[in-house]
């Protein structure tokens, strides 16, 4: 089943959706380290601050929603120096809604935004490499695998792989 979801810029009112979905180890084992766990409504709006106050050239937030509803987030980040035209992506799903094609349709939307409204050159993403859902929204979106990046974690205590994956535009 692929549904397709809708990419929004962030509303304070969001928080309390946004939270719900993120108060999840599931989601947070998959992610950086840094989030707080239980994850609450007043961490959510921090976080939508954050990215509303966030220099709008190089930060491009957008919450995913399913019927108005939020149901995810994802992120596009430029790089500075040198890697001023790359930016890293990041994203997830809330639980509930895995494996209906909607992470595959975010980062389909997000990278097209990126390509035409930016002058970004390169996305990236570096999944974990156990982390086979993410991968495979990669490699269904376009983007290249371009090698495993080894030993590059330490998450929860465990040495991890890391896959890097590209879209650059063309
Ligand atoms: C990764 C994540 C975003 C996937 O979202 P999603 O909406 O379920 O993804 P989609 O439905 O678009 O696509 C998932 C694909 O992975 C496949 N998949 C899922 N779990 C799998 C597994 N264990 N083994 C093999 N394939 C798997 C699905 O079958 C689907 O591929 P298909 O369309 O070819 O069948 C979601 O699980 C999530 O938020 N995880 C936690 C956070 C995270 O990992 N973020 C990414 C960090 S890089």
């Amino acid at each position: 089943m692929n549904m397709e979801c809708k990419i929004r810029h962030w509303e304070m009112e969001d928080a309390p959706k946004l939270a719900e979905s993120l108060n999840n180890r599931n989601i947070q084992n998959n992610l950086r380290d840094g989030l707080p766990y239980p994850y609450r409504e007043s961490d959510a709006r921090d976080f939508i601050k954050a990215m509303l106050d966030a220099d709008q050239n190089k930060t491009f937030a957008f919450a995913i929603t399913l019927d108005a509803i939020v149901i995810g987030s994802i992120g596009v980040f430029r790089k500075d120096n040198i890697h001023f035209r790359t930016a890293e992506m990041g994203y997830f799903i809330a639980e509930p809604f895995w494996g209906k094609g909607l992470g595959t349709s975010a980062v389909k939307q997000v990278c097209h935004y990126i390509f035409e409204r930016t002058d970004i050159i390169r996305i990236f993403a570096e999944p974990f490499a156990y982390n086979t859902a993410s991968c495979r929204i990669l490699e269904k979106s376009g983007f290249k695998y371009e090698g495993t990046l080894r030993s590059n974690a330490l998450k929860s205590g465990n040495i991890l792989d890391m896959k890097m994956y590209s879209l650059i535009k063309e």
